[in-house]
């Protein structure tokens, strides 16, 4: 018999009718005259039950089936006279497919994270990660469905790269020189390389995706990105997913009107689409979650300028707010914990953060006339602070190789970014999301390491 989903079998009023289903044990409670199995396939959050007359199955295999084991149950679909449960199976027939040692690491309730973490190849079998993970696939078709339906096209841009579209030089070097030998010589011949020259993981799609727009007038990328910081925080990977979108023709407010009407999307299509896993989310982790994110769709995003947002840090401090990071006035760049004082506590809502200094940025952001300020559009979000980088790009040759050479970054590898200034340039702006950051948002987990199946961090690239 073809199988069903326990999915559509919570949902099936069939009642009567023969069902499979196939999944694994998440309990298994018996009595002298019933045994209740409560069987998961990662489909629903939802458990089904089965029920089975013990007298009616081999009393070996009803023992084998334990927390984690692996069965197929067939049986009539009924009505169920438990509660939180509209349907159960009564099983007629048992299957092991794989039984599961009282060794398994996920059998107890209630792990820690971290914990879960040594097993992240076991960690998506239980509720809380299947949950994780169902948004996760949820975001990126919501993230594929907006511009598509906007639009823009999907463009898919190299993760091997010889340049360095942030500047900040935290990259991992690509190479097929033998790292022993270059040791004992001393010397390391780049033109014996495999691309022959120096090349590293890509830190951002963008400079590509420029290209892309300034011919398909929008596309957006959506893929892995590598840095190499040593950042061991709870919002930072080694290895992230971003979302890249880069439009011909428009500028900063609409810039900003891009990112909010995007992001609002995207929660709104979590909590109409996910909605039983974000019940569930809500109950264990976080019982502020699906309120928080019904009010972030609701309000309009405060934008603010970057020096007006110091203003509101230095009167914090005068009023007494202590942060563990100081407040060293304009041009310092802001922590985590600054963008989360103006978004939690100073407005309560959303912030697109504008017109950074120049200088704590990169080098392809568009100055303002007043030759201090840059056009960029940082939306910081409540729990996460910065969920968006964005920006107009300088789109002025002159200017921009100007800012090439002041910053000391070798103009060679710019060449063909440089020409889409040269050749028919065009006044264009695009943001990145980091993916795991949003699914942070959207689950209510505190730790972006629980978003990515397997995480990559310092010291650490299991699985
Ligand atoms: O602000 P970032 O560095 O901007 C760029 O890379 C631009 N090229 C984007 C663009 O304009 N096309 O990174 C963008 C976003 C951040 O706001 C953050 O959400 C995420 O990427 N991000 C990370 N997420 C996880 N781990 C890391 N190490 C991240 N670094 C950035
Ligand atoms: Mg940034």
């Amino acid at each position: 018999m073809s199988r069903t989903k326990v999915v559509d079998a919570l949902r099936s009023t069939d009642f009567g009718k023969e069902m499979t289903v196939k999944g694994w044990v998440r309990s298994h409670r018996s009595s002298k005259a019933v045994d209740f199995i409560a069987l998961n396939d990662g489909s629903t959050i939802k458990n089904i039950q089965i029920v089975v007359d013990p007298s009616t199955v081999d009393e070996e295999l009803l023992k084998s089936i334990t927390t984690g084991a692996c069965i197929r149950a067939t049986g009539k679909l009924v009505e169920s006279q438990g509660k939180g449960q509209t349907c159960e199976i009564q099983a007629s027939e048992l299957e092991l497919y794989g039984g599961c040692p009282s060794d398994y690491p996920m059998q107890k309730k209630g792990q820690s994270f971290e914990y879960m973490r040594q097993y992240a190849h076991l960690r998506l079998r239980t509720n809380t990660f299947g949950a994780v993970f169902r948004i996760r696939h949820n975001m990126a078709i919501a993230i594929h469905k907006y511009f598509h339906d906007h639009g823009f096209y999907y463009f898919n841009t190299p993760l091997i790269t010889a340049s360095d579209a942030e500047g900040a030089g935290s990259m991992f070097q690509v190479t097929t020189l033998d790292l022993d030998r270059v040791a004992k010589s001393g010397k390391v011949e780049y033109d014996k390389d495999f691309f022959g020259r120096k090349t590293n993981l890509t830190v951002s799609g963008q400079l590509e995706g420029e290209l892309g727009a300034t011919a398909l007038g929008a596309i957006y990328t959506f893929g892995p990105t590598f840095r190499a910081e040593n950042s061991n925080t709870p919002r930072h990977l080694a290895e992230f997913w971003m979302i890249e979108p880069e439009v011909a023709f428009i500028d900063k407010d609409e810039l900003m009107d891009l990112e909010e009407d995007f992001i609002k999307y995207c929660v709104k299509w979590a909590l109409d689409n996910c909605k039983d896993d974000l019940e569930f989310l809500n109950k264990m982790i976080d019982k502020t979650l699906i309120a928080t994110l019904e009010s972030v769709i609701k309000e309009d995003f405060v934008r603010l300028p970057y020096t007006e947002g110091i203003r509101i840090l230095e009167q914090a401090v005068k009023d007494g707010h202590k942060f563990e990071f100081p407040v060293t006035g304009w041009g310092m760049d802001l922590s985590s914990e600054h963008e989360r004082y103006l978004v939690e506590q100073h407005f309560k809502r959303p912030v697109i953060m504008t017109d950074y200094p120049s200088e704590i940025k990169a080098f392809y952001m568009k100055k303002n006339a007043d030759g201090k300020t840059m056009q960029g559009t940082d939306v910081l979000f409540p729990r996460i602070g910065e969920i968006i980088g964005g920006s107009v790009r300088e789109e002025n040759y002159q200017k921009l190789l100007d800012e090439i050479e002041a910053r000391g970054m070798d103009e060679n590898n710019y060449k063909w970014y440089l020409d889409t200034r040269k050749f028919g340039s065009c006044p264009h702006a695009g943001f990145g999301l980091g993916f795991e950051r949003l699914i942070l948002f959207v689950t209510g987990m505190q730790n972006i390491r629980d978003v990515i199946p397997f995480p990559r961090t310092p010291k650490n690239a299991e699985f």
